[in-house]
């Protein structure tokens, strides 16, 4: 067991997804099973006292690896000597809304946070944002942290590229593991593009092995860009233990590398990559090694898929104005 504990904070700790975060980053499934981690909780003062209650569960737990839980509501306090930031406490969207409608409710959150994880986080400061709209929160963050490489800061798509996962597993009758180099582009909001031309079941092409475009346009697509809102409208909630477990898969990846012949989707900075305008927040295609990613390159994009990745990232660069008109960035 490596002996110093990765300091981990989650903000919104005390809200639905943190319920389903916290036993897993302490079980050892975000970083691993030989990884102590030190559990830095951060809520709003009215929640402080539910957060003390999970920390009390926690200790009940006896995780080998918890090293120990600390609770503040001060931003500054809470990402000082971070190493891994969850940045999940935002308000959830409800019935009827789109993610962007959260992005005044939302964005004043995440201009102190960044400031804060300037100020004090440690050097290798690695940023998940999963409140919404996560992409833009990430990026106001990442704004107001000049003094932190800008790749550290990362948007939540991967809760997306499992649900595409999923859907085409199901449609080709094989398991999730048989499929590789799925990618969601874009925003995580309806307008993502869940691409299958570059994906593969069992070394095939995936698009060719299922060839029904009906199915991709009619069926596929929409389901996973409005998954959330489908569950909003069963549950009467949003997702909490699928985002808490596609959290825990981002962080994995990025800290554990993609495998051999396969890649992820996270929401990175753009560089320019794929036509997507420079600084944006976008979901790419992506590997990972040694805690480092890469945003694939050289894949061929046909009509079909231009005009997709096109309106997702518009739609991010209007965001980018909204927050700017808003004084955020
Ligand atoms: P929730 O309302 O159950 O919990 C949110 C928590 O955040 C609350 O405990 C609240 O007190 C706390 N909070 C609010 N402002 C805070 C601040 N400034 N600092 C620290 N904590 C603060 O919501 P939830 O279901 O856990 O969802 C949280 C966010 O995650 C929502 O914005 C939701 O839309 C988003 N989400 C994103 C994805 C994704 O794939 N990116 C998936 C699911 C949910
Ligand atoms: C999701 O994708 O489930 C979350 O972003 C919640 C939402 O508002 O859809």
């Amino acid at each position: 067991m490596t002996s110093t504990p990765v300091n981990v904070t989650v903000t919104g700790a005390a809200g639905q997804i943190g319920y389903a975060l916290l036993f897993r980053i302490a079980s050892g499934q975000l970083l691993g099973a030989d990884v102590p981690v030190r559990l830095r909780l951060l809520e709003i003062p009215q929640a402080v006292k539910a957060a003390e209650g999970t920390a009390m569960e926690l200790d009940d737990c006896a995780f080998p690896l918890l090293d120990g839980v600390d609770i503040f509501d001060d931003a500054t306090k809470a990402f000082a000597g971070t190493n891994v930031a969850l940045l999940v406490g935002a308000r959830p969207r409800t019935k009827g809304m789109e993610r962007g409608d959260l992005l005044e409710a939302n964005g004043g959150i995440f201009k102190p946070q960044g400031e804060a994880i300037n100020a004090g986080a440690a050097d290798d400061i690695k940023v998940l944002v999963v409140g919404n709209p996560a992409n833009t929160n990430a990026l106001i963050a990442q704004q107001h942290a000049p003094d932190v490489p800008a790749e550290r800061f990362t948007a939540m798509t991967r809760l997306d590229h499992n649900r595409a996962l999923a859907q085409l597993s199901k449609k080709a009758g094989v398991s999730v593991s048989d499929i590789k180099k799925m990618t969601i582009w874009g925003n995580h909001s309806a307008t993502q593009y869940p691409d299958i031309f570059h994906a593969e079941i069992a070394g095939k092409n995936a698009a060719e092995t299922v060839n029904d475009q009906s199915w991709l346009e009619n069926d596929f697509i929409p389901t996973v860009a409005k998954r959330g809102a489908a569950i909003i409208e069963a549950r009467g909630a949003s997702s909490a233990a699928s985002a808490a477990s596609a959290a825990i898969d981002h962080v994995h990846t990025w800290v554990n590398g993609t495998a051999a012949g396969d890649w992820t989707s996270m929401a990175v900075v753009s560089d320019g990559s794929y036509g997507v305008p420079e600084g944006i927040i976008s979901s790419f295609p992506v590997t990972t090694s040694g805690g480092k990613w890469e945003i694939v390159q050289g894949l061929e994009i046909d009509d079909f898929s231009r005009a997709r990745i096109d309106a997702s990232v518009g739609e991010l660069a209007e965001e980018r104005e909204a927050v700017r008109g808003l004084g955020l960035i």
